[in-house]
Order: C-alpha cells, then sequence, then structure tokens
C-alpha cells in the first residue's frame, strides 16, 4: 500500500509517501520537508499563529514535490495520513484539512496519526529495523518518555519526564548560552570544544529508583553559573557549560534507558525524536546497551526530527494492523493535547 503522509504539528512542514509492502517493508519513495526554524528563530521559539500561515504556504508545493519525485500519480495513493495530535491547534489543522480534503477528492480514506507513534516507529524504516518488543527512549522538544512497545499499538508507559522534556532542556540551555532556535543541534557542537568537567551540574532524579526524568533544575543550575560568569561568559565557558549541559541530559537519559533494559528484561532499546540526533547520546547509549549485550535501533538521522515519513508509516502500520479507523466521510478533528497511554488504552 502506498501512504501520502502529512505532518505538520509544530514547525516542520512534512510530506512523504511511504510504500508498505506486503512482507511488511517500508520504503520511502519520496519526501519532502520544510523547517521554519530561521522564521521562529528572532523570536527564540515558535509563534503559533506564524507556524499555521506557513504551513498553509509550504503544504501543497510540498506535496507536489513528493509525487513529482516518486513519479507516482494522485490517483495510486491508496490512504493520506496526517498528524491527528499532539501540537498546535492550528498547525494540525492546516494538515489535516489538506489531507482529509485530498482524500475526499480522491475518494481514498484518510487517517490521523499521533505524532509520538509517529516518531515510534520510525526506527523500521531504518535498516536493520527492530523487532517487537522493544524499550523506546522517546525524546523530543515537548516529551521525554520511555515505553514498552510489545506490537503497533501496544505501548505501555515505563517512565516521563516530570517537568521539561530533554530536548526542553537542551533548547532552554541553548538559549541562556546565546545561541539561536532551535538550540539543541547548536549547543551539541558548541560541546564540542567544551570541557564537561568544568562545571559541575546536577544529574536530576538519576538516583530516583524509577524511570522518570526532571529537566527543569538544570535549567536552573545553568542560569545560576551563566549569571555568576556575568559578563565574563567568555567563548571557552560558553563551551564548558554546554559541554557540562549535554553531559548532564546524556547521562541521566542513558542510565534511566539502560535501567528501563534491566526492569524489562528487553534486548532492544529503540530511540526516537528530534534528541535522538545527539551523537553523545547515540554513543553512550550504543556502549552502554553493548555491555548488557543488547542493541540500539534509531531511525535515519534525517528522520529523528519531524518528518512526513514517519506519519505515513505510522499509518500503514496501522492499518495493516487492523487497529486504524480511516475515515472516508470527510470529518476530522485534531488533538492539541493527547497522551500516548490514551491510544494505547484504546487499542491494545
Ligand atoms: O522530534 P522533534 O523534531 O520535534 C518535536 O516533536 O518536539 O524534536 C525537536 C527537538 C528540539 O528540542 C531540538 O533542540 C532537539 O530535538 N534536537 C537535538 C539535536 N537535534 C535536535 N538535541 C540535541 N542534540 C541534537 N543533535
Ligand atoms: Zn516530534
Amino acid at each position: 500500500m502506498k501512504v501520502l503522509g502529512f505532518e505538520s504539528s509544530c514547525d516542520e512542514t512534512g510530506v512523504a509517501l511511504v510504500e508498505l509492502a506486503a512482507g511488511g517493508t517500508p520504503r520511502v519513495l519520496g519526501q519532502a520537508l520544510h523547517t521554519q526554524a530561521l522564521m521562529h528563530e528572532a523570536y527564540g521559539g515558535v509563534v503559533p499563529e506564524l507556524a499555521s500561515r506557513d504551513h498553509i504556504r509550504r503544504v501543497l508545493p510540498l506535496a507536489r514535490q513528493v509525487l513529482a519525485q516518486s513519479g507516482t500519480a494522485l490517483a495510486d495513493v491508496d490512504l493520506v495520513a496526517y498528524t491527528r495530535g499532539p501540537g498546535l491547534a492550528g498547525a494540525l489543522l492546516v494538515g489535516a484539512g489538506v489531507a482529509v480534503a485530498l482524500a475526499a477528492a480522491l475518494g481514498k480514506p484518510a487517517l490521523g496519526v499521533h505524532h509520538l507513534e509517529g516518531h515510534l516507529l520510525s526506527p523500521f524504516l531504518a535498516e536493520p529495523a527492530p523487532q517487537f518488543p522493544f524499550v523506546a527512549l522517546l525524546v523530543s522538544g515537548g516529551h521525554t518518555q520511555l515505553m514498552r512497545v510489545d506490537g503497533v499499538g501496544r505501548y505501555e508507559l515505563l517512565g516521563e519526564t516530570i517537568d521539561d522534556a530533554a530536548g526542553e532542556a537542551f533548547d532552554k540551555t541553548a538559549k541562556l548560552l546565546g545561541l539561536g532556535y532551535p538550540g539543541g543541534p547548536a549547543l551539541a557542537r558548541l560541546a564540542d570544544f567544551g570541557d564537561e568537567s568544568a562545571f559541575t551540574l546536577p544529574r536530576p532524579m538519576l538516583r530516583s529508583g524509577d524511570l522518570d526524568f526532571s529537566f527543569a533544575g538544570l535549567k536552573t543550575a545553568v542560569l545560576t553559573q551563566t549569571r555568576r560568569l556575568g559578563q565574563n561568559v567568555c567563548e571557552q565557558n560558553r563551551a564548558n557549560l554546554a559541554a557540562a549541559t549535554q553531559a548532564a541530559i546524556v547521562e541521566v537519559l542513558v542510565a534511566k534507558s539502560l535501567r528501563a533494559l534491566d526492569a524489562t528484561g528487553l534486548e532492544r532499546l529503540v530511540v526516537a525524536g528530534g534528541v535522538g540526533a545527539n551523537v553523545r547520546l547515540r554513543e553512550q547509549l550504543d556502549a552502554g546497551a553493548a555491555r548488557r549485550g543488547a542493541r540500539v535501533f534509531y531511525p535515519p538521522l534525517a528522520l529523528c526530527t519531524d518528518n512526513g515519513a514517519m506519519i505515513a508509516l505510522a499509518a500503514a502500520m496501522r492499518s495493516t494492523s487492523g487497529l486504524a479507523q480511516a475515515s472516508r466521510d470527510g470529518s476530522f478533528d485534531v488533538r492539541p493535547r493527547w497522551p500516548l497511554a490514551e491510544l494505547a488504552r484504546t487499542t491494545a
């Protein structure tokens, strides 16, 4: 089956065509992405109204690009997928509206997908793909969760952040260090030139004994350090603080992920979401898992952050698992707040 997927939950407009062959192996036939990062940078974060308007401008040209790239006619699309939530209401409505209208015009079904399920299943677009069951570490700008995944739609929450998400911790500390938005990649680049031992930062909830996270205190600790340095925050100190911040976030994420493997007895860890692009995180997870005889699976690097391919894939996997409630009547809604646990409850 060929699925055309639309992602517009935040500041990226993503469109992709994914084919799921009978054997279950997915293939990205075409994809296009427009990131609004530069547009929002001046404001230090995403401005919802600007995001919605930009999605409107980009979505159809991107869809045309994907179809041309893959040499596919609209009539050959079997299912149109879109991000139903969670995310910014106005931004979600653009992708959902376009997808459902397109499906209705084509006489094809439309299916709304949970954004995090898209991230969760995105490692199936990599080679080799993981097998169920696995532990998933979801680390994005809005979420930090550890899940046990037994199959499509069979998700059990093991732990999550009680305040800021890991990506948010990267972004907020990056802002304190005067780096642009989104700060994660910039902070990671700066950290390469720093000495992480130059500053001692807390490892929040490292020894809490559970699988929950907390990152808000880290931001406060970095703020305290930057205030202490005042005007004297030289290039080297900024790099040192970036390195210390990255080290603190990564250490906690790695420790809890490995604890989740121990607690479940599973040997596969899947990492998804924007922070999964972080090289230091990947190195340490790989090393820690290898010591346990476990293995870590990632989506292709370009598909770690938001994209249309993961939405198309999640829709394809849902519908071939018989879990989907694709609609054909042109009706739709969006769920700006939509806990993944709710999705698991309704489909487990
Ligand atoms: O999954 P995603 O694209 O969007 C959400 O659904 O939130 O994740 C974006 C987050 C941002 O916070 C960004 O700073 C972070 O992922 N990020 C990184 C890196 N690349 C993206 N954080 C640390 N290191 C990176 N290399
Ligand atoms: Zn995301």
